[in-house]
């Protein structure tokens, strides 16, 4: 199956482009560093071409509201413009795929110098704003039931 990841060389296209390739599929990195523009759409049509499922990993850096809307109304438009699912019947929203653990981000950061065996203080700044008071009250875990990963961060950090 051809398989196109948008935002395939950002931090979380790049494992699923591997992911893809693991499981034998053919993936197509949608980005700019490859010629493709989710908010333009200029590139976008040959590099679908042949695409039976796109996977949107795309992401731009800002914490300012409008700018995160005017760039995801513009690549989702774009993608479903003209992918198949975007006239198949709707999938409703799919579970939120998350980790074993729930963190406060300072005590991840905590264990990286522990690993290395430095010591460093690190603090714990609140975020001003919508922004840190979403991160706060726990913006980025998940929100509903779904897959849950197995693999703690200890783990992960003790194999690095
Ligand atoms: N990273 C995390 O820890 C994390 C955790 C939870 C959820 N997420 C979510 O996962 C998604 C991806 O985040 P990420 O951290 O992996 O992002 P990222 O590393 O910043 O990667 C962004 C990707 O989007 C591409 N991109 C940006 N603007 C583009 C444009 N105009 N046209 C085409 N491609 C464009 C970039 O490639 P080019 O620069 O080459 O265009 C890059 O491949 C986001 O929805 C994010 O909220 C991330």
């Amino acid at each position: 199956m051809r398989i196109a990841v948008a935002g395939g060389t950002g931090v979380v296209g790049s494992h699923a482009v591997d992911s893809v390739q693991a499981a034998g599929h053919d993936p197509v990195v949608l980005a700019r560093s490859v010629g493709v523009n989710l908010v333009s759409g200029a590139g976008l049509a040959d590099a679908l071409a042949g695409v039976d499922v796109v996977i949107d990993a795309s992401n731009v850096e800002t914490a300012r509201r409008t700018k995160a809307e005017e760039f995801f109304t513009a690549t989702t438009g774009n993608l479903l413009s003209y992918v198949e699912l975007a006239v198949a019947d709707p999938a409703g929203r799919v579970p939120d795929l998350a980790g074993p653990e729930v963190f406060d981000m300072a005590d991840l950061v905590r264990q990286v110098p522990r690993k290395r065996g430095e010591k460093r203080a690190v603090l714990q700044v609140r975020l001003p704003g919508r922004v840190g008071h979403g991160l706060a009250r726990g913006a980025l875990t998940a929100a509903t039931p779904g897959p849950r990963g197995a693999r703690t961060f200890a783990s992960w950090l003790a194999a690095q």
